[in-house]
């Protein structure tokens, strides 16, 4: 699958103001400061498309993107196709109030919800650091809601491979305490690009079904 265009659409306070659920939707999320905004960037191949930020909390909103993207048909013909993509706010981050932290959770949970177009939810996981609580927490309150997921395992070009593997085992291995059987995942850097082949297969797969 190639991406032909990728357009800001709008930033939504919550689930109601989000553009009409017309298409097929796949959302980000993971903890504050994960590189969400910066995979979508990678995704698109377009720099500055959603804002990245070395400071944590940068995305507030909902931001939906439009993407054109095209696949080959078995002729060879091309076959466009519009999705959404959507970056999200982060969770965890320490300096918010306890205000801030419940109107996230229900800013998302109503999204995650409600959002009938959502094909799959991507749970960013920063490869860097050994499993965290914070994220199983929320993957498995996705358990609980029935909500289809896929792991992407962020920012690999920070650590040697054998580090980033050994996380993303112990990671895998957590699940597998809860877990019948792993959601999908992909190992990725917005540096040098890794896993976004992958990633678009598998939004290609899914938009097909
Ligand atoms: P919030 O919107 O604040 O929740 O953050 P986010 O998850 O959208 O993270 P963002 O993409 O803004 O990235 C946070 C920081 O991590 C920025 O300084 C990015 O440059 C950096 N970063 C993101 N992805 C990667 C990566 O794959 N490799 C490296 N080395 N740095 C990354
Ligand atoms: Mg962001």
């Amino acid at each position: 699958m190639e991406i032909i265009s990728a357009t800001y659409i709008k930033s939504s306070p919550d689930y109601g103001q989000c553009p009409k659920a017309d298409r097929p939707e796949y959302a980000f999320i993971g903890r504050s400061n994960v590189g969400k905004s910066s995979l979508i960037n990678m995704l698109c191949n377009k720099k500055a498309l959603a804002k990245t930020s070395a400071a944590p909390g940068k995305t507030q909103l909902i931001n939906h993107f439009e993407i054109i993207s095209a696949t080959r048909d078995k002729s060879g013909k091309q076959e466009k196709r519009p999705w959404y993509l959507v970056d999200l706010p982060g969770y965890g981050y320490a300096k918010v109030s306890q205000k801030q932290r419940k109107s996230w959770s229900a800013m998302i949970e109503k999204y995650i919800l409600k959002r009938e177009n959502l094909i799959t939810l991507f749970v960013l996981i920063d490869s860097r650091h050994e499993p965290q609580l914070i994220d199983l927490e929320f993957i498995n309150q996705l358990g609980a809601w029935s909500i289809p997921f896929a792991l992407v395992f962020t920012k690999a070009d920070k650590n040697k491979p054998g580090a980033t593997i050994r996380n993303v085992d112990a990671f895998l291995n957590k699940l597998r305490e809860t877990w019948e059987a792993l959601p999908p995942h992909f190992i990725t850097s917005a540096i040098d690009k890794n896993g976004r082949e992958e990633v678009l297969e598998y939004v290609g797969k899914l938009n097909a079904t």
